[in-house]
């Protein structure tokens, strides 16, 4: 065959067809492009509505009918399969993994018991099965206020709606139980009628309110960590503001620092409880995963929580965002090698690196803090006086609460490992400084021999050690769970099948 140049010498109008046709390709082969691109943008952008529903829609389900993909990942935290070195989706209870946590929070609720969080889906049934919410059978109370439903469920948002905020807080915890039933969802990070993020929660709009600051003008990369900050902070139960409502409250006036929220407390006086050894008035840290956060390289450089616990996903050609919000070690591909050009292996391995290195130093400042309320308790046994005590219990007090600040909110040490190791340094610093003082006054009193560390090896010795009637908690609960939830799960059954969708 002769070569084309050759053909097109002889008949020049050869030429001229090829170049028609190879422009009538290149122009059929763009109008496909552009039809493809045009109908992903609209099978992304333009939806219709399965469903019409509003604000205050607590069902998950009907959310997602508008959005099944969002949903069907979101319907994932159900699943309890992964754990990590440290953590995971698996419930774990922290008091048999570590004893010691009976002691520092003894004559508290969570002495009896505590387990390392699940997947979002279990917010409900967890705090319903708790030892903390006691057994409130028979027009009994529980220990725990209404505030504790705060951060488990879209019927918070509702029923703030409906009865008010502080009339919501108001009251024990099993008042609303036949209330709160759906499991943190939609209605809580979103705004019905646009999808875009929107803070449903009073108390973080009413934190930024305090410092000048106007939630509504977060950027879209804040309010990727925002929607988490309505619960994984720092709280307390404000009892002054309103008479007999346990108001939810952050304390940052003065700043997220561990140092800045001790100050406030301190200011005005404020503690949790008295702790039942060392009568030291104590502070809870609940879970400052946020606070924490903002301290960490990663925050400073603008990564939110949603860009490691809710990556993209990719499925059928569309891209959307991954609800089953879990520990990124379980999704490594989309969660840090988006940025990270690393092997897995070699990230995980960075973020244990990190754990291991603190839990180190953590577990002796547990261990300093064991020993102070041991301690202590023997002083006030040999006869010290509170005065005597005071500046000995703020010190306990200040060490328990850098530990606990460091180890509550369980991804801590990865999420700012410099800050935490601070922290519990500081927290070492202090318990050690009660220790001296301690020792200094149990010799005054006469008594200078070491205060024997107790047998708490064990959960169940630790329990028993601090004088708690485990076996009966749990007696009593196991009625509570078999008589009192089935009521509550029948009456919100019954009360969902009378709303009108469209005017929720
Ligand atoms: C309405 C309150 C609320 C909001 C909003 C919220 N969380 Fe949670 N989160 C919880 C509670 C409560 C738990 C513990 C659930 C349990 O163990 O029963 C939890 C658990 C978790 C866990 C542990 C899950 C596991 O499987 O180990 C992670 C991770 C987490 N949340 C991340 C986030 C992130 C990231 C955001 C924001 C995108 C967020 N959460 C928003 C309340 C909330
Ligand atoms: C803990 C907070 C949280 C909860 C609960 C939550 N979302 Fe989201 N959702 C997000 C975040 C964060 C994004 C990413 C938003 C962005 O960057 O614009 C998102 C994005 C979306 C989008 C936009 C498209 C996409 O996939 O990026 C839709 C639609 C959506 N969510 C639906 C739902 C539905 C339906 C539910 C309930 C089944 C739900 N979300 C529950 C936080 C949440
Ligand atoms: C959105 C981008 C982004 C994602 C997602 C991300 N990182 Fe990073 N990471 C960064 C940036 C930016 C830095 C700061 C260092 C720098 O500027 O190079 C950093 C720093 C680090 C460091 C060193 C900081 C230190 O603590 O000493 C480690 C380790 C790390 N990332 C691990 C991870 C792991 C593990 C994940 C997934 C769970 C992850 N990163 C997800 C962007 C990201
Ligand atoms: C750079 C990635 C990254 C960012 C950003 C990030 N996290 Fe994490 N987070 C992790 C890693 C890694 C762990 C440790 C997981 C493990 O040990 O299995 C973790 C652990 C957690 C845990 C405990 C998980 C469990 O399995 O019990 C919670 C809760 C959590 N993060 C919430 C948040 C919140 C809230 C934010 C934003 C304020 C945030 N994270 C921002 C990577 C990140």
């Amino acid at each position: 065959m002769k070569p084309v140049t050759e053909i097109i010498k002889n008949k020049p109008i050869i030429g001229w067809l090829l170049f028609i046709v190879t422009i009538a390709i290149v122009f059929l082969v763009g109008l496909l492009a552009s039809s493809i691109i045009e109908r992903r943008a609209e099978s992304v952008f333009v939806y219709t509505p399965q469903v019409e529903h509003g604000q205050f829609e607590p069902r998950n389900e009907v959310w997602g009918e508008n959005f099944p993909r969002e949903f069907q990942s979101f319907k994932e935290t159900e699943d309890t399969s992964f754990r990590s070195m440290f953590n995971g989706s698996a419930s774990i209870d922290m008091l048999e993994v570590d004893p010691r946590l009976v002691v520092l929070w003894a004559g508290y609720g969570f002495s009896k018991d505590y387990n390392q969080g699940r997947g979002h889906a279990y917010a409900i049934k967890d705090i319903q099965n708790t030892l903390r919410t006691g057994a409130p059978v028979d027009g009994e109370k529980s220990p725990m206020p209404n505030t504790c439903w705060t951060c488990k469920s879209p019927d918070v948002p509702r029923m703030m709606n409906e009865v008010g905020i502080a009339e919501f807080y108001k009251g024990t915890w099993e008042e609303k139980g036949h209330q709160i039933v759906n499991p943190i969802g939609c209605a809580d990070c979103h705004d019905a009628k646009t999808m875009n993020l929107a803070i449903s929660r009073p108390a973080l709009i009413e934190a930024f309110e305090r410092q000048g600051k106007d939630i509504t003008k977060a950027s879209h990369q804040e309010m990727r960590s925002l929607v988490c900050a309505q619960c994984h902070v720092e709280y307390y139960f404000d009892k002054k503001r309103e008479p007999g409502v346990p108001y939810l409250t952050f304390p940052w006036d003065g700043g997220m620092s561990v140092e800045a929220m001790e100050k406030y407390y301190d200011k005005i006086e404020f503690s949790d409880w008295t702790h039942k050894l060392s009568k030291a008035p104590m502070l809870k840290a609940q879970h400052p995963g946020y606070e924490i956060h903002s301290t960490g390289i990663h925050a400073q450089r603008g990564v939110s929580c949603a860009d490691c616990h809710m990556p993209y996903k990719s499925e059928g050609g569309q891209k959307f965002t991954d609800h089953h919000i879990q520990s990124p070690l379980n999704n490594v591909a989309s969660s840090c090698q988006v940025c990270h050009r690393e092997e897995s292996d070699r990230l995980i391995r960075d973020v244990y690196e990190r754990q291991q290195k603190i839990i180190q130093n953590r577990d002796v400042l547990e261990e300093l803090i064991v020993r102070a309320h041991v301690e202590a308790k023997t002083a006030w046994e040999k006869g010290a006086n509170e005065k005597q005590m005071q500046a000995i219990l703020m010190d306990i007090r200040h060490a328990q609460w850098r530990w606990d600040y460091a180890a509550a909110s369980h991804g801590a040490s990865f999420h700012s490992p410099l800050e935490i190791s601070r922290v519990i340094a500081t927290g070492i610093t202090t318990a050690q400084e009660a220790r001296l003082k301690l020792a200094r006054l149990l010799s005054d009193l006469g008594f200078n021999q070491e205060v024997p560390y107790p047998d708490i090896s064990s959960k169940t010795k630790a329990q028993e050690y601090i004088g708690l009637p485990v076996e009966k908690l749990k007696a009593e609960k196991k009625v509570f769970k078999e008589k009192v939830i089935p009521q509550w799960l029948d009456q919100a059954m019954e009360r969902e099948k009378t709303y009108n969708t469209k005017e929720l």
